[in-house]
């Protein structure tokens, strides 16, 4: 950021004021690696490369040596070997495979001379000599039971292992060369090293050569002859990169690896890229990129659409999908990983012409350090996938119920009169808000934990304010901390040792926000400990229960370092080289601040917020993340679609991206449809660079700040909708923005929509207008579906096409699926916590005249503490079913607990008590049917209390939209059993 602000040019800057634009210009695309310019990326790319143009005669050189293989409790032991040629003896590798009860499977390669420290590292470096195995320590939470009925049988050539779900799977393991085939039904669904790509670059001396060679060899990076084994070793020693030099002190270590998916045309994941959700090619060719998937997480300056290059954040999960059947594999590595994605057409009965042929996806995954270390998904749906990642991973949080309303933040409200303004203009227009959220510019010249005397000397008046209408502040703290005398923080990081370290293994010192300044390393079970103590209300003076953080620049991100990150032989705690765990760096960043906004009160412990930008697997158990650092146009509204989507699917849904663009101002229609689209993330949350002018959403002048105001609204209105599907998340890892594969994983003419989404299992079905001056958009609708207008009952029939949806300005187009039940609240109020108290209207809406069967669910707790592990919370099944005789009730809508006898506690009473008085205070019913026209009450019976009857009211179906009807405050209550009889 920083560096390209430096860079921009006064004349421009001029003519840009006086045309009152921002500018706006694409990633500099110098600044970060292609792959051709990473060794180990151009190495493995070679194998590949060698390995396909000699297909017949390319054998990869690794065996596992049946002799070696012990199989105990589900975990197959063995040596795998790598074949250096004649005269040199071969590498070993110590293979385990697990068997685990879920039916996922596990793949660990490590090298038998490092894993014993066996080797000498260069430069005296202090670095560790293992390869680095904690990433798991920090990813994986559960999930790890061994199945130990998994059950071999050996013979010569492979070993097999059936197991999984009634032994319906089978792995079977061959022994030369080594490579797995995964079975699932009599079919392989995953390959690994069927291309004979694998690769672990073993640790080897370095042999000094004659000087004048080195150097050469150095200054024109082509490749040079090994002497001992004829390898290109220009890049195993060292590697420049931008002016800054790897030293390398533990020489090549890359592990790479094939994986092959038969019969798989769509693979999905590996967030975050902003690119379709349907991965791309990447060996070129038409519409295809040129570049493998990148993930190295880093602060990518003004990053470009539909491009393989690397983000803030790294899930390495991908799933393939075909017609009903999903598998999957997760690559549990936290160094810098590249990913190449090739589909071959491959002819399956030979005699056909043009039919008979299907298409095989091959990715070749290959990570700079660190163990091989995969685990495999046999699906057989995307549901299955996401789950048992998620019971691996964690589940998402669940959050504090106001984080889910609506956050207004800019780069930056400047003193606390502004926020206390803000938030009155709020109210003067009627626009409910949570959360307003305090930049950079807060701090006391970028000293995190100090309010900037001047301009915030009364941060606790303006809590205060906030707390009135149950609002929150959010303030920035990032994990540079600033070099500088007379500063508390900085003196006991240095004086505690918490910081990271150089490859001298002094104190690394870096230039980030506050100019110099060394990085807090939270691998580090000391460092934690102080976070902690920091955020402590005594510590952090003028901070209060309702303030909440937003860790950024966590990648992490440093101006001046190499590719604006840290460099990898920095040492990190346990003396692990941050090349090892890059990608894990700023999970351990967020888990720090959690648990110290834990220990704030840590006799009621209220649940945290944390808004994270770098994210790796598990970072979903800490908060919520965002997209960096958009801009304001409309293709960036655009891939903020497909890229939440990615997040959705590789189970850390609360994702979300800076509504109106963060770069450049936006057009009022460009803000009006973000605003539209924005209310659909499940994090949703406005901001904008310093440099862009004010918009606040009844800055925006009408029509436009009345019809954001009521996208808002709408988001309020669905509150219950949305926490309930965030409680899903929280016990399964469901998403919450779900693709229409996802949903529908059997209609082949849709999988690659990334456009229009389902929110959690609602039926709800929503399309943003994203394109400029578009007054409709084409939504899919799947085959023998119904589906309603949200707003006017319009009906739509699914024929597995795509209809058009007219949508000017004031129209979001968002439809209901019949067969759902949802719930909402309908009266305005100025924040989500006001609303705690509101009484529910549950939408039943029914499909056509065969499905006529409604059903949903409503979960509630009391949004702010923990209280619902032990019970404290209402979660509820609707269901609807019509009569099934003539002298029945024409329907039954019942409410049935979900809550399993197990957390019936003291605290669930009292939580039942305490929402005793909330009521339900109208039901509408969607395509009501005709033989209600003319019932002017329906029967309630509702658990402990004397039967009655509310009203009824029935509008006809006319102009093609469906008939409905409203109950009249049936005044159910929300946590009792009850039925309502038509
Ligand atoms: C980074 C963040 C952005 C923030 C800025 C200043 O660029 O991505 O959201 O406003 O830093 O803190």
């Amino acid at each position: 950021m920083l560096l390209s602000w430096i860079r921009v040019d006064l004349l421009a800057l001029l003519v840009c004021l006086l045309c009152n634009v921002i500018p706006i210009a694409a990633v500099k695309h110098e600044n970060f690696k292609r792959c051709d310019q990473s060794g180990f990326c151009r190495r493995n790319r070679a194998i590949a490369d060698e390995a396909t143009s000699n297909e017949d005669s390319w054998a990869s050189p690794y065996t596992l040596d049946p002799a070696t293989i012990n199989v105990q409790n589900g975990v197959l032991k063995g040596i795998v070997s790598k074949s250096l040629g004649e005269g040199y003896g071969p590498v070993s590798f110590p293979l385990t495979i697990t068997f685990l009860e879920s039916g996922v499977v596990r793949v660990s390669i490590d090298e038998e001379k490092r894993q014993k420290g066996d080797i000498e590292l260069r430069h005296g470096s202090v670095a560790r000599k293992e390869r680095y195995n904690e990433a798991s320590k920090w990813a994986i939470v559960g999930a790890l039971n061994n199945d130990r009925r998994a059950s071999p049988s050996m013979a010569a050539e492979a070993t097999t292992i059936i197991y999984g779900p009634d032994n319906s799977y089978k792995a079977v393991i061959k022994h030369f060369p080594f490579a797995i085939d995964f079975w699932r039904a009599n079919e392989i669904h995953v390959k690994f090293n069927g291309k004979g790509f694998l690769n672990m670059e073993h640790w080897r001396p370095k042999i000094e050569k004659p000087a004048k060679e080195a150097i050469e060899a150095k200054e024109d990076q082509q490749p040079i002859e090994n002497t001992d084994a004829g390898e290109d070793e220009s890049t195993w020693w060292e590697e420049s990169f931008g002016g800054n030099t790897d030293s390398k002190p533990k020489g090549p270590e890359s592990v790479g690896l094939d994986i092959t998916f038969p019969g798989y045309e769509h693979v999905f994941g590996i967030p975050q890229h902003a690119g379709p959700l349907s991965l791309k090619q990447t060996r070129g060719g038409s519409g295809n990129f040129d570049e493998p998937y990148r993930l190295y997480n880093s602060d990518v300056f003004e990053y470009e659409m539909d491009s393989p290059m690397t983000l803030y954040g790294a899930i390495p999960l991908m799933q393939a999908h075909r017609k009903d059947s999903t598998v999957g594999v997760f690559w549990l590595n936290a160094a810098e990983t590249w990913i190449d994605i090739v589909k071959t057409k491959v002819r399956t009965n030979p005699l056909s012409l043009g039919t008979g042929r299907k298409i095989d996806t091959q990715t070749h995954w290959f990570s700079e350090a660190g163990l091989l270390d995969v685990f495999v998904f046999l699906g057989p749906t995307p549901r299955d996938i996401v789950h048992a990642y998620s019971d691996l991973t964690g589940y998402t949080q669940l959050p504090p119920h106001f984080a889910i309303a609506y956050h207004q933040c800019r780069w930056n409200y400047v003193s606390d009169d502004d926020v206390r303004e803000v938030d009155r203009k709020f109210d003067k227009h009627n626009i409910p808000y949570d959360i307003i959220w305090l930049d950079l510019e807060y701090t006391n010249e970028r000293k995190y934990f100090q309010w900037d005397p001047h301009t915030f000397p009364d941060p606790l008046g303006m809590q205060t304010q906030l707390d009135a209408h149950a609002r929150k502040l959010v303030v920035l703290i990032d994990p540079h901390i600033k070099n500088t005398h007379d500063y508390s923080v900085v003196d006991d990081l240095k004086s505690k040792s918490l910081a990271v370290r150089n490859k001298d293994n002094d104190i690394y010192e870096g230039w980030c926000w506050p100019g110099s300044a060394h990085w807090i390393d939270c691998f580090s079970p000391d460092a934690q400990k102080w976070w902690t103590s920091l955020f402590q209300y005594k510590t952090f003076q003028g901070t209060a229960p309702n303030l909440f953080i937003w860790n950024d620049m966590n990648e992490p991100s440093v101006f001046n370092g190499p590719e604006t990150t840290m460099p990898k032989d920095n040492i990190h705690y346990g003396n692990w080289e941050h090349r090892d765990l890059h990608n894990i760096n700023g999970l351990t960043f967020v888990n720090a601040t959690y648990n110290a906004l834990l220990q704030r009160d840590p006799k009621v412990p209220k649940r945290p917020f944390v808004l994270t930008r770098s994210f790796f697997s598990g970072s979903q158990r800490m908060g919520a993340m965002w997209t960096g650092d958009n801009q304001a146009s409309w293709p960036h509204l655009a891939a903020s679609i497909p890229m939440v989507l990615a997040n959705n699917i590789a189970g850390f849904p609360f994702s979300g991206a800076d509504v109106g663009g963060f770069f450049g101002n936006p057009e009022k229609d460009l803000l009006t449809r973000w605003y539209q689209a924005g209310i659909f993330y499940p994090f949703f949350r406005a901001h904008a660079h310093i440099d862009t002018r004010r918009r606040e959403p009844y800055l925006a002048g009408e029509p436009y700040t009345k019809i954001i105001t009521s996208a808002i609204r709408l988001r309020y209105q669905l509150l219950p909708t949305w926490y309930t599907a965030f409680h899903q998340a929280s016990v399964d890892g469901s998403p919450i923005l779900r693709p229409h594969y996802y949903v529908y994983p059997g209609d082949e003419a849709a999988f690659h929509i990334d456009d229009q989404f389902f929110i959690g299992s609602t039926g709800l079905l929503a399309k943003p207008v994203v394109s400029e001056g578009a007054n409709s958009v084409d939504i899919y609708l799947p085959a023998g579906k119904t589906f309603y207008d949200y707003f006017d009952y319009t009906v739509y029939r699914g024929v597995g096409k795509s209809i058009p949806f007219s949508a000017p300005l004031e129209k979001i187009p968002l439809l209901m699926q019949g067969g759902h039940i949802f719930p909402r609240k309908e009266r305005p109020r100025k924040s989500s916590g006001l609303m705690k108290w509101d009484p529910y209207t549950l939408v039943v809406v029914l499909g056509d005249e065969n499905e006529m069967h409604a059903e949903g669910e409503l979960y509630i707790d009391d949004g702010e503490t923990f209280d619902y592990g032990e019970g404290a919370f209402i979660h509820r099944k609707f269901t609807y079913a019509p009569s099934i005789s003539s002298n029945a009730p024409m329907g039954i809508l019942r409410s049935q607990s979900l809550t399993p006898p197990s957390k019936e506690s003291k605290k669930a009473k009292a939580y039942l008590q305490s929402m005793e008085h909330v009521r339900i205070e109208k039901i509408v019913v969607i395509n009501a049917p005709s033989q209600w026209d003319g019932r002017a009450s329906v029967r309630i019976l509702e658990d402990g209390q004397r039967e009655r009857n509310a009203g009824l009211r029935y509008w006809k179906a006319e102009g093609g939209k469906t008939a409905w009807a409203v109950v009249r405050n049936p005044n159910v209550g929300i946590g009792k059993g009850w039925k309502i009889e038509f």
